[in-house]
């Protein structure tokens, strides 16, 4: 009997959190539209073709991983060349919206790692 009574209490426990998991465990995640957005203007324009995240990607511009926390570069930098391209970079004639998606997906980005962080 009382095997049984523990069993079922389990169970519920079970059942409750299960239920919290699948309808609210990723809510956090999902908040940031903006940066969702910019993930998919990041597709989009296939920055990977020439940038990387995490190590992955083209070898033709730099990784952008830590970029707005770098020292020197940062969110303004960023904007700056979107905004206008470089000799090297081509201009994509980006709207404001989606330059300011694509630096809130780069900021999320940047809170998801150390690297290079603390050795500058
Ligand atoms: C054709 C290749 C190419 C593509 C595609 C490209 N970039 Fe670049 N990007 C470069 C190069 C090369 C540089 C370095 C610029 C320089 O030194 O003139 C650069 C520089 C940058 C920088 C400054 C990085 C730094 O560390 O100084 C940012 C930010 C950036 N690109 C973002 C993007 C984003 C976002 C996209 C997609 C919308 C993109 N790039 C697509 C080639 C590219």
């Amino acid at each position: 009997m009382k095997k049984l009574l523990i069993f079922i209490t389990l169970f519920v426990i079970f059942i409750l959190y299960s239920a919290i998991v699948y309808t609210s465990g990723t809510q956090g995640v999902a908040a940031n539209e903006k940066a969702t957005e910019g993930k998919l203007i990041f597709q989009k324009y296939n920055c990977t073709a020439c940038h990387q995240l995490y190590g992955l990607g083209g070898y033709l511009g730099t990784d952008l991983t830590s970029l707005i926390s770098q020292h020197g570069k940062g969110e303004l930098y960023a904007k700056a060349i979107l905004k206008t391209g470089t000799p090297r970079m081509p201009d994509f004639h980006l709207k404001d919206e989606e330059i300011d998606a694509l630096i809130e997906f780069l900021k999320y980005v940047d809170t998801t790692t150390i690297t290079y962080k603390n050795k500058i």
